[in-house]
């Protein structure tokens, strides 16, 4: 299967996607984790996308759309694959269609988060990870079974995204509505959309994407 996961900062698409990788098996590609990779690995790339990503603006189209073009041709993917966080550009979106088309695949499904703007604040700055294994929680809506362990590794280490803070959204959500929003209607038009109420609850937003999936 192969699938989009479309929706503003703080939708919930990671959340989600971890959920997703578990049921079908197959990978979960975020270009922000692999964007923030190659900064903490200080590569060519992750030099040239540090600034801008604390700026919460947009990494270039041609870098993303190679990460992601070597990305989908790894073994790994061959069962399919669940986009978080590309693509964000119309560009982006043609270039998938092209990488994937010479390869005889094609996207199966999108699924759009519905979330409000005042929610994605709340969640944003409510957000943290574990430092080891990358499980996403929240000071609110999702705490550790024991307070300060991992449920997923047991570690003891939390971080926070430079990038989660409410000026950066400012800018975070503009890039949204100015360069993102329009895939809603580009994927429309080509009859693949499918949207979901992402202010419900975890659990539930899990089953609505499940119950897409599955017819
Ligand atoms: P990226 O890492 O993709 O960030 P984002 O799109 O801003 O999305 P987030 O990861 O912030 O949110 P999410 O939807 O995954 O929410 P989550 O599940 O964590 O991109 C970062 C940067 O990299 C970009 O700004 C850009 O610079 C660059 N970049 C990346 N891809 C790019 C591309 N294709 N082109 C150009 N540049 C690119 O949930 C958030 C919180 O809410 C969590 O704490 C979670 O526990 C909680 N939560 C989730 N669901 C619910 C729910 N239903 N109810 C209550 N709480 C919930």
């Amino acid at each position: 299967m192969r699938l989009i996961l479309l929706g503003p900062p703080g939708a919930g698409k990671g959340t989600q996607a971890k959920f997703l990788v578990d049921a079908y098996n197959i990978p979960q590609l975020s270009t922000g984790d692999m964007l923030r990779e190659a900064v903490a690995a200080g590569t060519e790339v992750g030099k040239q996308a540090k600034a801008i990503m604390e700026a919460g603006k947009l990494v270039s189209d041609d870098i993303i759309n190679a990460i992601i073009s070597e990305r989908i041709s790894q073994p790994d993917c061959a069962r399919g694959f669940i986009l978080d966080g590309f693509p964000r550009t119309l560009e982006q979106a043609d270039a998938l269609y092209h990488m994937l088309d010479d390869k005889g695949m094609k996207i199966e499904k999108v699924i759009a988060l519905e979330v409000d703007d005042d929610a994605l604040v709340e969640r944003i700055s409510g957000r943290y990870t574990c430092a080891d294994c990358g499980e996403g929680y929240h000071d609110k809506f999702k705490q550790p079974a024991k307070e300060g362990v991992c449920d997923r590794c047991g570690s003891t280490e939390f971080k926070r995204r430079k990038d989660d803070n409410p000026e950066t959204l400012k800018t975070r959500l503009f890039a949204y509505y100015k360069d993102t929003a329009p895939l809603i209607g580009y994927y429309h038009a080509y009859r693949m959309l499918n949207t979901v109420d992402g202010m419900a609850d975890i659990g539930d937003v899990t089953k609505a994407i499940r119950t897409i999936l599955d017819a």
